[in-house]
């Protein structure tokens, strides 16, 4: 059984897709985490986000791996921090515009997906990566709201943030995920949204994990 989970940036897709996976005992891929690990390597590296080739070379010779405690190793470095910066998400966004780059990453979450039980979580799992994910969940929730958590969030990190500049950069990146030519995110077909707007993480939880439920049902 494979689980998708897509949706914009902020909805609350890894955190969800965590909790579920520690619950069902399924190992969790965050694939937004790829596109930020060759953004971050092609800065380290002074190679041009916008320089299809050499991304795709660089790729090839690139090892990213996950382990159960949600870890991110680039060619055997731990940087699970380095790549959450605000710089790494702008870099992330442009690097995932790129057909080729996309195709490259796309075939090793298909063949992580193999022949094990995933919860993943990304903008095309859905529509591309896992098309026959059993379960397909859209989760989105408005950008004021997801603005609010950020603040929240950054709050609590002891950064005081502008809300309005947040919901704006929210936006863009929406518009950008939304517009771009190859694998636009958009809801699959047979997927189920759920919008977290007036939602908590626990009531997502459990709203997913009734669908998963009664799915499971329907096969017995
Ligand atoms: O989910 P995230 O913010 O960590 O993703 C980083 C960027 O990668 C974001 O701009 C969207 C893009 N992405 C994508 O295009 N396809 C995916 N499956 C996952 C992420």
């Amino acid at each position: 059984m494979n689980i998708a989970i897509d949706g914009p940036s902020g909805a609350g897709k890894s955190s969800i897709a965590k909790l579920l996976a520690k619950k069902l005992n399924y190992v969790h891929l965050d694939t937004g985490s790829m596109y930020r690990c060759v953004a971050y390597k092609a800065i380290l590296n002074g190679i041009a986000l916008d320089d299809e080739a050499a991304l795709c070379q660089m790729i090839d010779d690139t090892e990213i791996t996950f382990d159960s405690n949600e870890n991110v190793y680039l060619d055997g470095e731990d940087v699970k921090n380095n790549i959450r910066t605000n710089e790494i998400s702008l870099a992330a966004s442009k690097v995932s515009s790129l057909a080729k780059v996309r195709a490259k990453l796309v075939a090793r979450q298909q063949d992580m997906a193999k022949d094990i039980s995933v919860i993943m979580d990304g903008r095309d799992i859905g529509t591309v990566v896992l098309k026959d994910a059993h379960v397909k969940i859209f989760l989105t929730a408005t950008s004021l709201e997801r603005a609010k958590r950020r603040y929240k969030q950054n709050l609590e990190n002891g950064i005081i943030s502008d809300l309005d500049q947040l919901q704006a950069e929210i936006d863009k990146r929406d518009y950008q995920d939304t517009h771009r030519a190859a694998s636009p995110l958009k809801k699959a077909e047979d997927a189920i949204e759920i919008d977290s707007s007036t939602m908590s993480i626990d009531e997502v939880v459990d709203t997913i994990l009734s669908i998963i439920k009664k799915k499971e049902n329907a096969h017995d």
